[in-house]
């Protein structure tokens, strides 16, 4: 199978990257990172999530924030929804698109939604029934796929099962995330391909942490597996705060540099993506994620 001419990533910093930050975050500096990435050329960015803000008090402000993101043309601004409560209060926010998360383990499902695998996927249906029917599309994330913090190993079987019924349900496409980066290339080529037996690749997306630093060969494994869509977070941010030990997700400057590297084309601005990552971290008081980003900064 050839590599993909083109990738699109889907920018999940402003969401999965600062869900897991224990300080508050101005509303101004979350617009303020959404706002830069836009200009940096990221055409699909989750902007935040309508959770309970009782289990993930840093996306408590993602109405304000929807309010006040500047909407470039062309750009997909989307927001994480568990439930139908959730889906209102973001298309109330102009959220252009949702996206649900499954678990392909029990025990990380109970952890983090409070629920069976079942009776999530229960729950997603009229969600996704409500959403289609206003013509707002949803993504799928199943979480999980290659490792899980509380059951440990997770059978290829049980991801493809979840997978293939968030497809079945109306989800346009479903990422697949390896939740702890706990994943190596062998085993990502081995589930794209097990996946892809039901859905079509081009409906398919990784996601990967880079806990054991395994996500960018992970990500190669996916496109040599013909996967084009990768989730990431500029500067590297980002975590589960009900995954043990779930570091941050492949920072999106070094995806593209990758990218670039292989000719693959994404339509994002590398320089201006690190000068984004970069103000970011300021604010945030953390070290820069991205090793692309280090490099060029250091290089001056
Ligand atoms: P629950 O406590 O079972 O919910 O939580 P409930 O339906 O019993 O409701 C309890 C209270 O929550 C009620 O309020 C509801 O109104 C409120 P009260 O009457 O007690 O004041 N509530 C809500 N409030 C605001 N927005 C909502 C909402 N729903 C209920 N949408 C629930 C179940 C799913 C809500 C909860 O467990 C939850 O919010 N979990 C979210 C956890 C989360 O956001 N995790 C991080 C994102 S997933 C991730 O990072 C993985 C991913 O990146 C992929 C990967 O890496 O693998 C996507
Ligand atoms: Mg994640």
């Amino acid at each position: 199978m050839s590599l993909p001419h083109r990738v699109r990533l889907v920018e999940v910093g402003p969401r999965d990257g600062l869900q897991n930050e224990k300080r508050p975050i101005d509303v101004g500096d979350k617009v303020r990172l959404i706002d830069d990435l836009g200009q940096a050329g990221l055409s699909y960015i989750e902007a935040g999530s309508f959770v309970s803000p009782k289990w993930v008090p840093q996306m408590a402000g993602s109405g304000e924030v929807f309010a006040a993101i500047e909407r470039l043309p062309g750009r997909v601004y989307a927001a994480l929804t568990p439930n139908v409560q959730g889906l209102e209060a973001a298309l109330a926010a102009g959220a252009d698109e949702v996206a649900v998360f499954a678990a392909a383990s029990e025990a990380f499902s109970q952890r983090n939604i409070n629920c069976s695998i079942a009776d999530s996927l229960l729950r997603f249906a009229p969600l996704i029934a409500q959403a289609t029917a206003r013509g707002v599309r949803v993504r799928g994330y199943v979480s999980c796929v290659l490792g899980c913090p509380y059951d440990g190993e997770v059978p290829v079987a049980q991801v493809a099962s979840v997978a293939r019924e968030l497809f079945a349900m109306g989800c346009y496409e479903i990422s697949l995330g390896d939740t702890i980066g706990v994943g190596t290339p062998g085993q990502t080529r081995a589930l794209f391909s097990a996946v892809a037996r039901d859905i079509p690749r081009e409906r398919l997306a990784g996601h990967f942490h880079d806990t054991y630093g395994q996500a960018l060969a992970n990500i190669y494994a996916g496109l040599l597996e013909g996967i084009a869509v990768f989730d990431s977070s500029v500067a590297g941010l980002g975590g589960c705060p009900y995954a043990k030990g779930a570091s941050g997700n492949v920072a999106s400057e070094d995806v593209i540099y990758l990218l670039e590297g292989l000719g693959i084309h994404s339509g994002v601005d590398l320089q201006r993506l690190i000068a984004a990552g970069e103000r970011i971290c300021r604010v945030l008081g953390r070290e820069n994620g991205s090793q692309v980003a280090r490099a060029r900064l250091a290089a001056g």
